[in-house]
């Protein structure tokens, strides 16, 4: 079973590296090489003049705009086989391809050579994700035609990033359900936007395979190898790459906003493995709630079972960890510990949370990017390849959590924000000038960030909890199950980086003094909409999909038709306070983590933001 899924791995593999090698043969004849193209070519070209007269075309139009696909950062060294293939190519081209084709008869018979190939592609169903049609789902969605065109009715664009950190074992089944989504959305209607971070395995050629592959199918795209940001991994600092890479990813979607008036509706991360379906039920969840963001739920192998695994950077609506639960859990076990969160789940219904990464997630970037927020990870740490002090930090400093964190905490202060300056502003229209005055949250256009007093009375007093040795071998022993050689510094799922679940449940809420309390709480601000929808399962190599599908979902015979299925009635504010679960030094991926309950005062954050 296992050498036949192989051998067809690898006859998919070579079958794919044919298509990429004949692509570039024949779609773009004169395709020239990386390094002879000018840098020029790589940037997303300014609309002129006349284009911006006429509203022209905004379409991703990859035939009429080669900018649309290009590849920065190839690694371009000879290696041991360059010759050899270099001679394969040439050898093929000239003896089998070019005596063919100097007729237009010819070229017909190429024509429908790629668009077989394109159609065969279009099949292209990855190893994990051509299970995707037979797994359980609670509402019947892989049973019901569904080709979701309501994505796409009125010309909505969608953003695909990845940020591939030596992980290989994920690439030929994301770029699978990429071709799917494609499928679906329409090749014209995606932008994918690959960052390889100093990857040491396969990667690189890959990445060779997907441009082929998107190339083929007309996908507008950009790949992109970066070095890391320090080259010691001991005297890097996590939180600041994850940002670091994030913002890289995103730096497509913002140029062809500034420059080609193009604006994307939705962001998909892709990360691990999530099957095509649930991804585009996850969009439609989004869309129906409005929502800045709406993650899926990540689900690893771990000792013969499967546990939730996204622990680092989850939070619920009470600021709580979610639970390490196995997929398996009763409703007293399951991963949100919030009542509503944990009934919601319990249904199979999108659920509320103050925070969410948990593997592929869609965010909106019209209540995020498009308005400036960028991810960001926290400045007070330590960098102990410089052998200084452990810098002073306040009980109440920021906490220095991971990037998605904070990408949280911003977008529910600048929800709030917003909001407020829109209240203001319909006050004044209304002539109510003073009430704006009255208001307890003032609001100024620029921003300017100082330090808040520790002696701040308003400022919640934080608690340190000691640290707990992170159990490395866990991770070890997943990857191993999962028949992937391990890799010191691999994606193996986004609980890699987690605390071990021991350390989380003593932590008490903070005990709240009234008296003390002159700010306005967060439940009057208006809430940002981050929901994780129980439905999108992510999930990683080895782990069994139909098993995990059977202990998520039963036998996923409910109704179909259940009220309020996809939409929140009730938006809830931020915890007052949430368990901040930080790195205070250097050292890569798995140092140490220290954990404690923080107050969050959006009124405080805005505050900051105003003087
Ligand atoms: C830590 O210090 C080393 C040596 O000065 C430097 O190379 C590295 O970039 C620093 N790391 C961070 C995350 O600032």
């Amino acid at each position: 079973m296992v050498v036949s899924l192989r051998r067809r791995s690898l006859s998919r593999l070579v079958f794919l590296a044919c298509c990429a090698v004949f692509a570039r043969l024949v779609l773009y004849p004169a395709f020239v090489p990386a390094t002879t193209r000018s840098s020029n070519d790589y940037q997303i070209e300014e609309q002129n003049f006349i284009e911006r007269a006429t509203r022209a075309d905004k379409s991703l139009n990859v035939q009429k705009y080669r900018f649309l696909q290009s590849r920065l950062g190839r690694d371009e060294r000879d290696d041991m086989m360059s010759d050899v293939v270099r001679n394969g190519i040439n050898d093929y081209w000239e003896r089998f391809q070019m005596p063919y084709m100097v007729s237009r008869e010819s070229s017909s018979m190429d024509a429908q050579h790629v668009l077989n190939s394109i159609d065969q592609l279009l099949s292209l169903n990855g190893w994990v994700a051509a299970l995707c049609p037979t797994l359980t789902r609670p509402f019947g969605q892989n049973r019901r035609e569904d080709n979701y065109d309501d994505l796409v009715k009125d010309g909505q664009l969608y953003y695909i990033a990845i940020v591939i950190h030596s992980a290989d074992h994920f690439l030929v089944d994301q770029l699978a359900v990429i071709v799917q989504l494609a499928k679906r959305l329409g090749p014209n209607n995606i932008f994918v936007s690959m960052l390889d971070y100093e990857s040491t395995d396969s990667t690189e050629t890959l990445t060779d395979l997907c441009e082929g592959v998107l190339i083929l199918l007309g996908v507008p795209f950009r790949i992109r190898r970066v070095p890391a940001m320090t080259e010691d991994p001991a005297a890097a600092y996590y939180p600041l790459e994850e940002a670091h890479m994030r913002n890289l990813a995103l730096e497509p979607l913002r140029e062809l906003q500034s420059k080609r008036d193009i604006d994307f509706h939705r962001v998909i991360w892709l990360k691990g493995f999530t099957c095509p379906t649930d991804i585009l039920e996850t969009i439609r969840v989004s869309y129906a709630n409005e929502a800045a963001m709406v993650c899926g739920m990540d689900w690893a192998e771990h000792n013969g079972f499967f546990i939730f695994s996204d622990r680092w950077r989850t939070r619920d609506i009470e600021g709580d960890q979610f639970r390490q639960s196995k997929s398996s859990s009763k409703s007293d076990a399951v991963p949100p510990r919030d009542a509503n969160g944990a009934a919601r789940y319990a249904q199979h219904l999108p659920f509320q949370a103050f925070c969410c990464e948990a593997g592929t997630h869609v965010v909106d970037p019209a209540q995020s990017y498009y308005k400036g927020i960028q991810y960001r990870a926290g400045t007070g740490y330590q960098n102990l390849s410089r052998a200084e002090s452990l810098p002073v930090r306040d009980a109440d400093a920021p906490c220095l959590d991971s990037s998605q964190a904070y990408f949280c905490r911003d977008l529910w202060v600048r929800t709030a924000r917003d909001a407020v300056a829109a209240m203001d502003l319909e006050h004044d229209v209304a002539g109510e000038g003073k009430m704006r005055a009255k208001r307890a949250v003032a609001y100024e256009p620029q921003e300017g960030i100082i330090e808040v007093a520790a002696s701040d009375p308003l400022m919640l007093v934080a608690r340190e909890e000691p640290a707990k040795p992170a159990k490395a071998d866990d991770d070890v022993d997943r990857r191993q199950a999962g028949g992937v050689a391990p890799d010191p510094d691999a994606n193996a799922g986004s609980d890699y980086d987690a605390m071990p679940e021991e350390d989380t449940d003593e932590i008490a809420p903070l005990p709240v003094d009234d008296d003390d309390r002159m700010s306005i709480p967060n439940s009057v601000f208006t809430p940002a909409r981050i929901l994780v929808n129980p439905r999108c399962p992510t999930t990683y190599a080895g782990v069994s999909h139909t098993q995990l599908a059977r202990d998520l979902f039963g036998d996923g015979d409910e109704e179909e038709t259940r009220v309020g299925k996809y939409v929140l009635d009730d938006w809830e504010g931020a915890p007052e306070s949430f368990i901040c679960q930080e790195q205070r030094t250097t050292g890569g991926r798995k140092a140490p983590k220290t954990q404690r309950r923080m107050g969050f005062s959006i009124h405080e954050e805005l505050q900051r933001l105003v003087v």
